[in-house]
């Protein structure tokens, strides 16, 4: 049965005709009353209660329990002169009690349906619990790992994040067995992700270009997937703050993309155009991000204050609040806010953690996973030859980092550890010790003789190595991305023991591991997993799993790489020379005292068998701008257990009226073939999906030569050219 999608990106007539109706009975306070969004603790509950009941708010964030939101919406719908109903919205991430591996770790599946039925069921349990609006998904492309909320994306490539971006808003949004609605909230509009030196918060300043091809698409994607609101960034763009920015607010989201939706602020980022320095004071912020296109303020309390006399004394005009109203009201409208303001309490436990949910957690964070290295197949682990396990470090036994940044009421219990799940699996003649070796942190002495002494007396390490969540996420950017504290230290003490090691790695974020590439033969990447990690880790390390994860960000040698990312620029000075010059050493876009290349690519992952590309054919070696680009090549299972395979597919337009990128992803698919099984595997590309922002920064597909690839990441692949004319 196919599903369902509530559209909330487009206009119906009888709901127009309901706000019409609304907005002429509304005052001017109540108008604004609309455009205010707070938050409610036991601190300002009664101050915002009152405020409510005077109809000067129309939105609550961050408030739970199905009671807790039911009473303040009796207050709103019982109490106030109009009965317009609050619209509540919560960061429900990767889950609301089912929690998933943080998105960048479920970007790694490649599973665009697998993406959909996680955010599907983060809306199930939310929706049961009151939740009307979700601040997600993010959709903030990331090509630098020092950005803690890198965490929260789908990576480094547009391509990939407009189809998570669009898998996940139909997720949130689609139709719900109660009947009940989400509506979702990319974020955070625009190009957060692009903070210099990645810490969060900082200056944008990017060409309208890089704008427009790289962080626009994503949100471009999610509105064309229904998504009804956004969420307007903390950061400048080119010396215009997003939350006062007319060229992304007014030009491209509503004059170009005709987005129908209401636009929130991030966290007082209304405030914050004071400290910016475009705004003198709270009333001209207001009137800024009003003005510019910011229909919502999340907590500042500057729209609350300053909006009606801005009004009043026409420096706003009416009709810019009636619109905001309007906008507000059309999702409040649509979610049936006005017909079922209220929350079945009944239902609200039931609804959460359910044995299907779970389930299908043990395969997104399986599926989440990617194996980096392994070398002389130690993995998976011979249970016939292994038979004492020492299983060491920090994260070994931890029930709460692996629930990830942004978790939110995501609960320690409910959570397997590596060494629940391994403990669970293993078969009664292994014996398994553990021992933690140090904290995470550095700030307690590391325990290194128990740790080798245990090292010693094993056939094999298990090394639970990483971050806590609350390295990763929002205002936790990190300038050093090797393993935090006395990780190191601990590993390289074990290593010197002699006995093999399999490293699991948990982080929000690519890590900069170059001596455990070199010296330790298995490395698993198991991200902050969610509930299921320890399960997860457990089947895939002793081969109750086939790892199928691949990366969707670089993972740099070392910091100063970064910004790091495969869809890079050729230069008039790339690595391999330009014909005919001889140059110096050096004298190439590279460093004198690193590679250029990342430690592990975009798109990598290994499997416990292999696969043989081969055969590629370009069936439309030479096509016209409104053809269909068709390739295929056929991939062979030649290990000796099944195994899934993302597929992926690269192009290059070789010369443009501007310059490039060597490599830009344009179609995975993700297969499953058994030992021996081959499958000749076709893409279809329009011909459109190959174009780019001109001189006149139009977007356009130029006539001319490309090469492309098929391959299992952006490092190699089979190689064909075609021509468009
Ligand atoms: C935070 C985050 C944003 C989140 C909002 C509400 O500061 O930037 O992603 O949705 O505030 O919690």
């Amino acid at each position: 049965m196919p599903h369902k999608y509530h559209n909330f990106n487009t206009i119906i007539p009888e709901i127009e005709s309901k706000i019409d109706a609304l907005l002429a009975k509304m005052t001017l306070d109540e108008k604004v009353g609309q455009t205010v969004q707070v938050h409610i603790n036991e601190s300002n509950r009664k101050e915002m209660v009152e405020q409510l009941r005077n109809g000067q708010v129309g939105s609550v964030l961050t408030i739970y329990g199905v009671d807790n939101i039911n009473a303040i919406q009796k207050v709103a719908v019982e109490e106030t002169r109009l009965g317009i109903p609050v619209i509540i919205g919560n960061d429900v991430i990767h889950g609301y009690r089912t929690i998933f591996p943080i998105p960048l770790a479920e970007s790694c599946t490649w599973d665009l349906d697998l993406i959909e039925e996680s955010a599907h069921i983060a809306a199930e349990e939310a929706t049961a619990n009151g939740v009307h609006w979700t601040f997600a998904p993010m959709v903030d492309i990331c090509r630098d790992p020092r950005w803690g909320r890198i965490a929260e994306g789908a990576g480094e490539d547009p391509y990939l994040g407009e189809v998570f971006g669009a898998s996940r808003v139909r997720g949130f949004q689609r139709e719900l067995s109660s009947g009940r609605k989400m509506v979702a909230c990319p974020k955070h509009y625009v190009a957060y992700g692009g903070a210099e030196a990645g810490k969060d918060y900082n200056s944008v300043d990017m060409s309208e270009r890089r704008l427009r091809d790289i962080y626009l698409p994503p949100f471009k994607a999610a509105f064309d997937a229904g998504a009804g609101t956004t969420m307007s960034a903390f950061n400048e763009i080119n010396g215009i703050p997003a939350s006062a920015n007319r060229f992304t607010l007014q030009q491209i989201l509503r004059n170009e993309w005709g987005f129908t939706g209401f636009v929130v602020s991030d966290w007082n980022s209304v405030g914050e155009l004071i400290p910016h320095g475009v705004a003198n004071g709270y009333k001209e912020a207001a009137q800024n991000a009003f003005l510019a296109g910011v229909d919502m303020d999340m907590v500042s309390g500057a729209y609350h204050r300053h909006l009606a006399e801005l009004v009043s004394s026409g420096e706003i005009p009416e009709t810019r609040l009636d619109e905001a109203v309007r906008q507000i009201l059309r999702i409040k409208f649509m979610l049936d806010l006005f017909d079922n303001p209220y929350t079945d309490s009944i239902n609200a436990e039931a609804a959460i953690l359910k044995p299907e949910y779970l389930q299908t957690a043990l395969e997104v964070t399986t599926k989440s996973m990617v194996l980096l290295k392994n070398q002389g197949d130690i993995l998976p682990i011979n249970t016939e030859e292994v038979k004492r396990i020492a299983i060491i470090g920090p994260l070994a036994d931890d029930h709460h980092e692996i629930l990830g940044t942004w978790h939110r009421i995501g609960r320690d219990e409910d959570t397997e550890s590596v060494l629940d799940g391994i403990r669970e699996l293993i078969p009664d003649d292994i014996e398994i010790t553990h021992t933690q070796g140090c904290d995470l942190f550095g700030k307690r002495p590391t325990n290194t003789i128990s740790a080798v002494t245990a090292a010693q007396k094993a056939d094999l390490v298990i090394m639970v190595l990483g971050e806590a969540e609350s390295m990763s996420g929002e205002a936790h950017s990190r300038a050093h991305l090797g393993l935090p504290g006395r990780q190191q230290f601990l590993l390289e003490a074990v290593h010197a023991t002699g006995t093999p090691i399999v490293a699991v790695l948990m982080s929000g974020r690519p890590l900069v591991i170059p001596w455990m590439a070199e010296n330790i033969p298995a490395i698993l990447c198991a991200w902050h997993g969610g509930l299921r990690t320890g399960r997860a880790v457990a089947d895939i390390l002793f081969g109750d799993a086939n790892p199928s994860g691949k990366l969707t960000a670089s993972w740099p040698r070392t910091e100063g790489q970064i910004p790091i990312y495969y869809a890079h620029k050729n230069t008039g000075r790339p690595l391999g020379g330009v014909g005919g010059f001889q140059f110096q050493r050096y004298h190439f876009t590279e460093f004198i005292d690193e590679e250029v290349t990342p430690l592990f690519p975009f798109g990598f992952g290994l499997s416990y068998t292999s696969f043989e590309y081969s055969d590629l054919q370009v069936l439309t070696p030479k096509m016209s701008l409104d053809s269909t680009l068709k390739v295929r090549a056929e991939i062979t299972n030649t290990g000796e257990i099944p195994g899934d395979e993302i597929v992926q597919l690269y192009v290059r337009d070789l010369v443009g009226e501007v310059t490039r990128p060597v490599k830009e992803l344009k179609g995975f698919q993700k297969i499953s073939l058994q030992p021996g099984e081959s499958q000749m595997v076709e893409f279809e590309i329009s011909v459109q999906r190959l174009g780019f922002h001109g001189l006149d920064m139009q977007y356009k597909v130029e006539p001319g030569e490309f090469k492309i690839w098929v391959g299992p990441n952006s490092a190699e692949g089979l190689e064909g050219d075609f021509r468009v004319e």
